[in-house]
């Protein structure tokens, strides 16, 4: 046995008794005829004393180790004298009588503290090492916790865990697929699956009536933040329910895994209209831990005054509270931020409500006091207030004017990660129009069903019909999203129509799933949390990164590993591949 207990564990109760410790050399110190070492892992720390008195050439010994040594100590615990009540273990210390070093170490590339000196690549690079931070390690510890505690729900509501393959059929619709080359079949590649949506729905059909599980999916997309190209699904799907069905179920997940957590008692959820969403906040994730919701202006400014608003489809304000004191460089700056292509508007005017009554605006010139005053009452604003006005196509102005408002949050602190907002977003259109490729694009995916009062109108105006869909949305982050889907044969094959796929291409795609349809598949539906994203906020933070264990960078690199990697030849060979001369991906 190598240790009687671990760095976390000594208390002043166990004073007096000898034990046995090991764990990684955090940092040693030398004061005089005395050396200290905090020891490490991933219960604590325990501080080990050598005395040159009592033992110099243990003394000796211990001066000689490095920084992440891993070492075992024996010694008697012993009560400090000057107790450090930062640490659990702050009252004792461990008077060494023997120390063995298990395995050297090289020095760090940086340090291993909270604070690292290290920036984030280096600690990509290394990650083995940065996940020995205590940061770090938290948030994996509460990620497992989270994962504990969704497999006891779900297993008390009677789900069942079931896995569904990883290498599976490409399909057209949803994000890039990440592509597999078959050796067996020549020329033919599968797909790692973006969901496993299809055959959570063949297990309705199976008759396993509630499924869920924690899988890994992945998509060849864009990276941000809150996107990796794999990460980790809660997925899960119910025979024989409806909306409210789902909707209670996963409420009340949400529910318990913040009174477990956080010792949260969340109200019920507020259900928002996907249409409300984008004319309130411009944001089908609308965050509404602050308010600041749009004021409707077109109606308010008077026509022929300002060519510009004469000019656009929708103008819309917010209120920012007690930010009329704004200077010059601080509206130019707000200026730039909404100019950016990220976000797109052609400009911002800005109405400053002064405390003193009266008006000072980026177009004073072309309306009067009183019609300013008049934007003002419409916005609900008071001395002392800013407003900030966009202008233009209304779809394109409310997504920018919802930036902006995320953006003011954040500037006036009202985006406290602690404070936990959740609300459903329900109604989503069931289809988006691609102006590029000219036709329409499932808004969730092509197996969610319209609303049945919406479904005479699915080939005469697609682009009114509702989905049966349905948001969960945290602090203005869409943390699970999921529908009740087609079960009907014949209205699955009318969805890929609309879609443009003509019955033989359907048939050749998703042709498993419409077959299953005929030989009776019971009325379902059923969501996907982002598991990633749920950790990251239940731990206050944006990135989801340090979420996971071994996470790729922004350009989609593992940068421990250095993959992805160029391939031999020979696998090439073997895989029926070719990759041109010169390319990056140039065979060894
Ligand atoms: P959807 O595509 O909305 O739905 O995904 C469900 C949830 O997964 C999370 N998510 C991601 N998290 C990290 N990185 C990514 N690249 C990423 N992409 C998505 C989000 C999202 O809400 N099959 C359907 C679900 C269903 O209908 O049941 C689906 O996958 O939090």
């Amino acid at each position: 046995m190598y240790r009687t207990h671990t760095n976390g564990e000594l208390r002043l109760a166990h004073a007096g008794q000898e034990v046995t410790l090991c764990g990684w050399v955090q940092r040693s110190r030398d004061l005089g005829g005395m050396t200290f070492v905090d020891l490490r892992d991933r219960y604590g720390i325990t501080q080990v004393v050598f005395n040159m008195e009592t033992d110099a050439g243990l003394c000796a010994k211990a001066r000689e180790l490095g920084r992440e040594y891993v070492i075992e100590v024996k010694g008697k615990v012993t009560e400090r004298s000057s107790k450090n009540p930062k640490l659990p273990t702050g009252d004792i210390e461990i008077a060494a009588s023997s120390l063995r070093v298990l395995n050297a170490a090289k020095t760090p590339p940086f340090t291993i503290e909270e604070h690292s000196d290290g920036g984030d690549e280096l600690r990509m690079k290394y990650r083995y090492l940065d996940l020995r931070r205590d940061c770090v390690r938290k948030n994996l510890e509460l990620r497992h916790r989270l994962g504990i505690e969704i497999r006891k729900y779900m297993d008390e509501a009677g789900f069942m865990e079931i896995e569904t393959p990883f290498l599976v059929k490409s399909t057209p619709e949803g994000a890039r697929d990440f592509v597999v080359p078959s050796r067996m079949n020549p020329g033919e590649f599968y797909a790692l699956p973006q969901s496993p949506q299809q055959y959570k729905q063949l297990l309705m059909v199976a008759g396993m009536d509630r499924y869920f599980q924690i899988v890994r999916c992945f998509r060849d997309e864009d990276l941000r933040a809150d996107r990796q190209p794999e990460f980790t699904q809660l997925d899960c799907e119910m025979a024989f329910v409806e909306q409210e069905d789902v909707l209670q179920m996963f409420e009340g997940l949400m529910r318990h895994l913040f009174k477990v957590e956080k010792g949260v008692d969340l109200p019920p959820f507020p259900r928002m209209g996907w249409q409300t969403a984008m004319d309130k906040y411009g944001s089908d994730k609308p965050d509404l831990r602050f308010g600041m919701e749009f004021t409707a202006l077109k109606e308010v400014f008077p026509q022929g005054k300002f060519s510009v608003f004469d000019q656009s489809e929708w103008i819309g304000g917010i209120r920012v509270p007690g930010a009329a004191g704004y200077t010059r460089k601080q509206t130019d700056e707000l200026t730039d931020f909404v100019k950016r292509p990220q976000v797109g508007a052609n400009g911002l005017v800005y109405l400053k409500c002064l405390p003193e009554g009266g008006f000072k605006s980026s177009v004073d010139k072309f309306f009067s006091p009183a019609e300013l005053e008049a934007v003002a009452q419409a916005c609900g604003a008071k001395g002392g207030d800013l407003i900030l006005i966009l202008a233009g196509k209304a779809a394109r102005t409310k997504v920018a004017l919802g930036q902006l408002r995320l953006e003011m949050g954040s500037r006036l602190g009202l985006r406290d990660p602690f404070d936990y907002k959740v609300l459903w977003v329900v109604d989503f259109p069931l289809l988006e129009w691609d102006e590029e490729a000219g036709r329409y694009f499932a808004m969730h995916h092509p197996f969610t069903a319209p609303k049945p009062e919406d479904e005479p109108m699915l080939e005469t105006e697609p682009g009114k019909v509702r989905a049966n869909a349905y948001d969960m949305v945290i602090n203005g982050v869409e943390v699970g999203g999921g529908s009740i889907r087609i079960h009907d044969h014949d209205l699955q094959r009318r969805m890929f129509n609309v879609l443009g796929f003509s019955n033989e291409e359907a048939q050749r795609q998703f042709g498993f799933l419409m077959n299953a349809f005929e030989y009776g598949a019971p009325p379902h539906g059923g969501l996907a949390f982002g598991f990633d994203r749920l950790c990251a906020l239940f731990g206050g933070q944006d990135s989801i990164r340090d979420y996971i264990a071994f996470p790729k960078n922004n350009a989609g690199r593992d940068t421990m590993s250095e993959s992805p990697s160029p391939i031999s030849q020979a696998q090439l060979d073997e895989l029926f591949l070719r990759t041109t001369a010169g390319e990056k991906g140039k065979s060894l």
